[in-house]
C-alpha cells in the first residue's frame, strides 16, 4: 500500500485519486477551493463522469480517500504527490503553468524525508517537468534529491474510470532509475505496457497523441465536406478506410468539430510551442482551420433550408461537447447557438445532463425539459451531441410537432431513409447529394442490400 496525495481536486485529479485508492493506496486529494472540498466530503462530485461517483464512495466508506485544503494534510506521509491542476491556454496559445509553479511552491517547504516522487499529470508545454525540478532547487537546494517525474493522462472524459484502469500504456518521463520503479510499482495492477523516456519526450508523447487525434478528426470532417460535393457517403468512406489496420476505425466520425478541454486547448499550445522554437507547424495549423470551420457547416446547411434565420425558432439536442458528460468547454454547441441567437433566431435546446452547466452562458436560450419539447413548433432541428436517447427517438412524433420538419444531424444519428420517412427533411454531414447504397461485407464478397 502506498501514500498518495493529489494535488487539484479537477476532473484528472479525482478520477487518479479515486482509481489509486480502489487499487489500494491511501489517496488524499488537495484543492485550495474549500468550497469544493467541502461538498467532496458530503460526497457530492462536481461534475458528471460515469461511474466515478460510485467509486468515491466505495473509498471514501474503506478509509482509503479523503479531501482536504490544506497541503499539509496529504504531503505529510506521502510516496507519491500527483501534480493535477489547470493549465489554461494563455492570450498567446501557450498553455499557463502559473498554478502548477504555485503548487511547486506551496510544496517545497513542506516536504520531508523520505521524499515523496513529485508527478505532473497536468499537461504542460515540453520543458515544464523539468523547470518544476529547477524550481525546487532554486526554493531549497536541499530539494536537489526530489525527484520530479512526467506522467502525462489520457482519460477521455465520460469512459475515464476503465481508461485509468484499463490504459493502452502508461507513459512516465525521468531520467531517473529509482524513480522510474516507484512508478512501475504504482502502476502495477493496471497491467499496461509502461514506456519509460526522458521528461522532454514523456510531455510531447500526450501532445502528439492529441495532436494526432485532432487530425484524424479534422481529416474526416475534410473528407466529409468533399462527400457532399461529389455525392458519396462519409460514413461508409470512413468504415472503408478503418478496415485497413494501418489506419483503424477510430477517430473517424464527421461531425461538427472537436472540442472539451484538451483537444483544442493542446493543438493549439503544441503549435505555439513549435512556433517558438523554430518550426512551421502547417498541419497543426491546418487541424485548427478545417475544425473552426466545421462547426459554422450546420449553420450553412440551416440557411439552405430556411433561409434568412432572422424569427425563426431552432431546436438544439446535445449541448455538450460530446456524449456522457456535462462538460460544454469549448462544446461546438454553445457557438453555434450564440451565432443563431445573433442572426435573430430562437433557441430551443435540450441536453440530458449538460443544461445547468450551459445555461449560464447562454441566458436567452429556453432550456427544455425534452427533445420533443425543444421540437415543438420548431422550423428546424440540430442536432449537436450524439447522446444515446437521441437515437431511439419517435422522428415521425418529432415531425408532427415542428412547424416545419427539418433536421440537420451534426453527428450522423440517423438514418437519412428513416427520417425523410418520418417526414423530415434531412441533411446530415458529408452523406452526399445522392442516397448510398449501403454495402453489407461478407467474408467472401460485398452485397448490396
Ligand atoms: C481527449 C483524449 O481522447 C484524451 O486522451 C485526453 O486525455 C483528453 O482529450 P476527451 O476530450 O474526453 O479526451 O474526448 P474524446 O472522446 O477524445 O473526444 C474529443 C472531441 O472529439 C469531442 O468533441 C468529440 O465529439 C470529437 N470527436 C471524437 C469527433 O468529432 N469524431 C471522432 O471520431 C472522435
Amino acid at each position: 500500500m502506498n501514500n498518495v496525495c493529489i494535488v487539484g481536486a479537477g476532473y484528472v485529479g479525482l478520477v487518479s485519486g479515486a482509481c489509486f485508492a480502489e487499487l489500494g493506496n491511501m489517496v488524499t486529494c488537495i484543492d485550495v477551493d474549500t468550497a469544493r472540498v467541502d461538498s467532496l466530503r458530503l460526497g457530492q462530485v462536481p461534475f458528471y463522469e460515469p461511474g466515478l461517483q460510485e467509486l468515491m464512495s466505495r473509498n471514501v466508506a474503506a478509509g482509503r480517500l479523503s479531501f482536504s485544503s490544506d497541503y499539509a494534510d496529504g504531503v505529510r506521509n506521502a510516496d507519491y504527490i500527483f501534480l493535477c491542476v489547470p493549465t489554461p491556454p494563455s492570450s498567446n496559445g501557450a498553455a499557463d503553468t502559473s498554478i502548477l509553479r504555485s503548487a511547486i511552491q506551496t510544496l517545497a517547504p513542506i516536504l520531508r524525508r523520505p521524499y515523496p516522487v513529485i508527478v505532473n499529470k497536468s499537461t504542460a508545454p515540453v520543458g515544464t517537468t523539468s523547470s518544476l525540478q529547477k524550481q525546487l532547487v532554486a526554493s531549497d537546494p536541499s530539494l536537489a534529491r526530489v525527484d520530479v517525474v512526467s506522467n502525462p493522462e489520457f482519460l477521455r472524459e465520460g469512459s475515464a474510470v476503465s481508461d485509468f484502469m484499463s490504459p493502452d500504456r502508461v507513459v512516465v518521463g525521468t531520467a531517473d532509475g529509482s524513480a522510474a520503479g516507484k512508478m512501475r510499482d504504482l502502476y502495477e495492477p493496471v497491467e499496461a505496457p509502461v514506456l519509460v523516456t526522458d521528461t522532454r519526450t514523456a510531455e510531447m508523447i500526450k501532445y502528439a497523441s492529441n495532436a494526432f487525434l485532432a487530425t484524424k478528426i479534422s481529416f474526416i470532417n475534410e473528407m466529409a465536406d468533399i462527400c457532399e460535393h461529389i455525392g458519396a457517403d462519409v460514413s461508409l468512406v470512413a468504415e472503408g478506410m478503418g478496415m485497413d489496420r494501418r489506419i483503424g476505425k477510430s477517430f473517424l466520425r464527421p461531425g461538427v468539430g472537436y472540442g472539451g478541454s484538451c483537444f483544442p486547448k493542446d493543438v493549439l499550445a503544441l503549435a505555439h510551442t513549435a512556433a517558438v522554437h523554430g518550426s512551421h507547424p502547417r498541419l497543426l495549423r491546418a487541424v485548427m482551420d478545417v475544425n473552426s470551420h466545421q462547426f459554422k457547416r450546420v449553420l450553412y446547411k440551416l440557411r439552405d433550408e430556411l433561409g434568412e434565420l432572422d424569427g425563426t425558432v431552432i431546436a438544439v439536442w446535445g449541448i455538450a461537447y460530446k456524449p456522457d458528460t456535462d462538460d460544454v468547454r469549448e462544446a461546438p454547441a454553445i457557438e453555434i447557438m450564440q451565432l443563431l441567437e445573433q442572426e435573430g433566431a430562437r433557441v430551443r435546446a435540450y441536453d440530458p445532463v449538460a443544461m445547468p452547466k450551459a445555461a449560464p452562458r447562454l441566458p436567452t436560450v429556453a432550456m427544455c425539459e425534452s427533445a420533443y419539447d425543444a421540437a415543438l413548433h420548431a422550423d428546424a432541428v440540430l442536432l449537436l451531441t450524439e447522446w444515446n436517447e437521441f437515437k431511439s427517438i419517435d422522428l415521425e412524433r418529432v415531425a408532427a410537432g415542428m412547424n416545419t420538419p427539418i433536421l440537420i444531424d451534426g453527428r450522423n444519428v440517423f438514418d437519412p431513409v428513416r427520417a425523410r420517412e418520418a417526414g423530415l427533411t434531412y441533411a446530415g454531414v458529408g452523406r452526399g447529394a445522392v442516397e448510398p447504397r449501403r454495402l453489407r461485407v461478407t467474408t467472401t464478397r460485398r452485397v448490396a442490400v
